[in-house]
């Protein structure tokens, strides 16, 4: 496995130790989190098992840490062939298959068994096979956890603690919409930029799950952590459609078994952090409060004028299905 973290690599450099690379298909892998985060490991996982069926027959180089671009920007590239696959959050994906988006409304899913039966369901299957439609293959949802706010300015209980704050949030008008409703100050932006825009005081804070928060060391740049658990966070393992059409039946039946092992590798680092992330935040200094039910209702309860707009998208019949899977 090889580790890169910017740009492309010329096709020379691959083969400079001059043996039988040319009969291999580099697969170019980018993620926008570290090789020891849940991507990381549901990356080699992804290796290691197609590896492990195909022989040789594929070359695999990892850019971790957004090493290939923001993930609106890696989307584009597995589009036009240049990158072959791609692990990402549900960020920017509502932009190449809108339904997507669903999955993005905030306090929809009861718990991470509600969400992974929903993802791998009729309901979360069908919008997976839309990608063959934009020029990507969606081989399988992963997950992040559910998402919660962190800031510099002043420690969250009530909505009122998120008026005018300036938040970060991922390139998704679902939850633009969400942190509209609470009277924040909802700044979209892409992944890369956002340690720097917190450094600077550009943002005053941010919004993600436990797995992103420690594993990019968040505690570095933020003060306070809020378990608002306000959304859950969805993942998805992608593949470029010209390069998926490129493949055997066999290759891609290896692809398919490899991308589902790599989903449990990632949800078994998810639920490994939902267990300890916090005490690990707090160890670094962190300042952590958690809700209380009552608390949470009230966030609930600020967002609801947001849901007449998350039903006339995208139908309350779909939102009620989901939300009644058991
Ligand atoms: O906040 C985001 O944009 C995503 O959660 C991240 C950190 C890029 C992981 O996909």
């Amino acid at each position: 496995m090889t580790y890169r973290f910017s740009g492309f690599v010329a096709a020379g450099a691959i083969i400079a130790a001059g043996g039988p690379a040319l009969a291999q298909t580099e697969v170019k892998i980018g993620y926008a989190l570290a090789p020891d985060s849940h991507y990381g490991v549901a990356a080699q996982k992804f290796e290691e098992v197609v590896t492990e069926q195909t022989g040789d027959a594929f070359e695999f180089n990892h850019f971790p840490s957004s090493g290939l671009g923001g993930e609106r920007e890696v989307i584009e590239g597995l589009q036009i062939g240049t990158i072959e696959a791609t692990i990402v959050s549900s960020g920017t994906l509502a932009n190449f298959v809108p339904d997507t988006g669903v999955f993005d409304i905030p306090f929809l899913f009861r718990d991470l068994e509600h969400a992974r039966a929903v993802l791998d369901g009729e309901i979360g299957q069908e919008i997976l096979a839309k990608f063959d439609n934009v020029g990507l293959h969606g081989l399988a949802w992963g997950e992040q956890g559910f998402r919660h706010i962190t800031n510099n300015r002043n420690p969250i209980e009530t909505p009122a603690d998120v008026e005018g704050l300036k938040i970060r949030t991922m390139e998704n008008p679902v939850h633009q919409a969400a942190f509209n409703a609470m009277g924040a100050a909802p700044t979209p932006m892409a992944w890369p930029e956002v340690i720097s825009s917190l450094q600077q005081g550009v943002i005053d804070g941010q919004e993600n799950p436990l797995s992103v928060i420690v594993s990019v060391k968040l505690d570095e740049v933020q003060e306070y952590l809020t378990l608002s658990g306000h959304v859950y966070s969805p993942a998805m393992l992608l593949v470029s459609k010209p390069f998926w059409d490129g493949l055997t039946d066999e290759q891609k039946e290896a692809f398919e078994t490899a991308a589902d092992e790599a989903v449990t590798a990632m949800r078994g680092f998810v639920d490994e952090v939902e267990t300890t992330g916090v005490e690990t935040l707090k160890e670094r200094g962190m300042q952590v409060n958690e809700l209380s039910a009552e608390q949470k209702a009230q966030f609930q309860d600020e967002i609801s004028s947001a849901y007449e707009g998350y039903y006339e998208t995208y139908g309350q019949d779909l939102v009620d299905s989901i939300v009644n899977v058991e």
